[in-house]
């Protein structure tokens, strides 16, 4: 045989190796809905390298070297030291790692059994901050950002039998990071959500986004797209409203088209109607479970279905705070949601950035609407374009994780960012990127603008960013860091007047159980905290464009911000409900006004 027919055979053998990273499977940053498909889990004990001083790269710690010689040594192993959960942040499972920031390698061994004509991939939920991931001693992906997903096909990487996953996570805060340096919460560090090894045939669906056309309850819409560009017939099923649609896509794999449904009924909140539908294509199918329903503003209302609708929300972090540490769990979904029920809610506003999947889903079933956003918090660096491109990937994976999830009916784009053009140009490339992947759903922007004019003594903002949203959300901590320039009572609004207005955020802090003076707020007494959300929902009677309200929140919850030694202790102290899970004197007050707006709503 010739040297070229060698080359050229060589070349052959490495191109059918050669596996198609997913990231040439179509336009798509992952597979949409992973826990509709064939995966197994790799969650479990994993074992770590504290790399304080980042050497373990230097150290090619990721080959797992092990001596062979007498004369060989290896300054780490990965065997018999220290063990972490996955998934889960590190700062909980260890008191050494309470407050770390840096590197902390993970690495552990699983059996693959890769079969012919099907493709393999490595699937997280999200990694806190950022990582590399190597596989047998070589470098597969590498992520930013720590609460959505990413993927990495393994297809002719993996070994038939044992294989070594090294996963270098980092969690130290930096400028030109999403969020930035410094924010309110802890900056948890780890692989903070489940790792899956996900198998599909050679072709597959990767994408696809099933919704009502437009406000015609008579009409579903379906996006999707194969993994490989191929004309091929794929069928959608949704059996409840006998659809069966078989349909060919384009030489691009892809199809977008319409199906006449009768009697279809709407999700709504408390009335969680999901239909199964599945999507499939050859050897592939995918199953989810969807809901129907559409939004819109009218006038200063936001309506679902059609429906003016006041939205009761809560906040919370993607926390257990009993636990100090990250929830990633469907029973910590089972927690976290059933306290916010109980408060009377609707809405639940996932603070500060996107939670976990078993979070949005378990909403979605018990018919909570969400307001999901990117962690643009405050100090952002608007001029950075790196940060901006950081930022438009991080939308993109919040939204294409989630647009499925009828539970999410608001995008929100940033918190607390103060007016500049850097700004403003930032966050409409924000806009213009959500509403091209989304027009469904409706894109707010938290604001702590607002300032009371002594001269018209009206509550008013400035901030002509605000055209360009759906709705308009305010931060105010009326009677915690803003002391009341006038009674509640005569608190008048004049706020984006002629839009939906939400109080995203307003409370003040109090430790749970201990007693003082109502008037005094360095009581950081219960009853402090009662009169203020007395006194903040009267001045919510005068708002004229109010159409929702959301305390900030629902747990007390970690922060390295809260020094004051008896009262925080590393705590922010606004919950209504202790780190402990107990309910405070406020819990009540909010319950008691929700129950009110509830039945007037009708
Ligand atoms: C801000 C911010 C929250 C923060 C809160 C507070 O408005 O959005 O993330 O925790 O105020 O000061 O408690």
């Amino acid at each position: 045989m010739n040297y070229r027919a060698v080359c050229f055979l060589a070349a052959a053998l490495l191109m059918a190796a050669a596996p198609v990273s997913s990231a040439e499977d179509a336009g798509t940053p992952f597979m949409t809905n992973v826990y509709g498909r064939d995966y197994q889990f790799l969650n479990g004990k994993w074992n770590a390298i504290v790399d304080l001083y980042d050497q373990g790269e230097k150290m090619k710690v990721y080959e797992n070297r092990t001596p062979q010689t007498g004369e060989e040594f290896y300054e780490y192993s990965f065997e018999g030291g220290l063990r972490l959960n996955v998934p889960g942040d590190w700062n909980s499972q260890t008191p050494e790692l309470k407050y770390y920031e840096g590197t902390v390698w993970y690495a552990r061994h699983f059996d693959a059994d890769p079969q012919p004509g099907q493709r393999q991939f490595l699937y997280f939920g999200a990694v806190s901050y950022r990582c590399k991931v190597y596989l047998n001693g070589e470098q597969i992906t590498e992520h930013e950002g720590g609460f959505t997903p990413f993927e990495v096909e393994l297809t002719g990487k993996l070994r038939s039998g044992d294989n070594f996953l090294v996963v270098q996570v980092n969690n130290r805060r930096t400028q030109d990071a999403i969020p930035a340096l410094a924010y309110d919460w802890w900056n948890y560090g780890g692989i903070t959500r489940d790792v899956m090894l996900v198998t599909t045939p050679e072709q597959y669906v990767r994408d696809y986004f099933v919704r009502l056309d437009g406000n015609d309850a008579g009409s579903v819409k379906v996006s999707l797209e194969l993994a490989r560009p191929q004309a091929a017939d794929v069928t959608v099923d949704i059996p409840e409203l006998k659809v069966s649609k078989t349909v060919r896509t384009d030489e691009d794999g892809r199809a977008e088209f319409g199906v006449k449904v009768k009697g279809l009924e709407l999700w709504e909140p408390g009335k969680a109607k999901l239909y199964d539908v599945t999507v499939s294509c050859g050897d592939d199918s995918v199953s989810d479970r969807i809901g129907f329903r559409y939004l819109e503003t009218e006038g200063t209302g936001i309506l679902v279905n059609g429906k003016r609708t006041f939205m009761r929300s809560i906040s919370f972090h993607e926390e257990i705070p009993q636990r100090k540490g990250r929830a990633f769990s469907q029973a910590d979904a089972q927690m976290l949601l059933s306290e916010a029920e109980a408060l009377g809610v609707n809405m639940i506003r996932l603070a500060h950035y996107p939670q976990n999947e078993y979070i949005v889903r378990l909403a979605e079933q018990m018919g909570i609407i969400l307001w999901q956003e990117i962690p643009i918090w405050q100090g952002i660096d608007f001029e950075d374009k790196g940060t901006e491109s950081k930022a438009l990937g991080m939308l993109e994976e919040m939204i294409f994780r989630d647009r499925n999830r009828c539970a999410v009916c608001f995008w929100g784009v940033a918190n607390e960012t103060k007016p500049s053009d850097a700004r403003n140009a930032f966050l409409l490339s924000l806009l213009e990127k959500g509403r091209s992947m989304d027009d469904t759903r409706l894109y707010v922007a938290a604001f702590d603008l607002v300032y009371f004019n002594e001269e018209t003594r009206h509550f008013e903002m400035d901030d002509p960013f605000t055209e360009n949203l759906d709705v308009v959300a305010v931060n105010k901590y009326m009677g915690w860091y803003h002391p009341w320039p006038v009674p509640p009572s005569e608190a008048v609004w004049d706020v984006v007047p002629d839009k939906p207005l939400i109080i995203s955020e307003f409370g003040g802090e109090a430790l749970y159980g201990q007693h003082g003076d109502r008037n005094m707020a360095s009581s950081w007494s219960e009853e402090y905290q009662a009169r203020l959300y007395e006194d903040n929902i009267e001045m919510f009677r005068h708002i004229p464009n109010l159409a929702g309200v959301s305390p900030w929140i629902l747990f007390d919850f970690r922060s390295p911000y809260r020094f004051h030694p008896t009262n925080q202790e590393d705590w922010n102290r606004k919950g209504l409900v202790s780190d402990q899970g107990y309910r405070k004197a406020a819990w009540y007050i909010m319950r008691d006004y929700y129950k009110e707006i509830k039945n007037s709503d009708k």
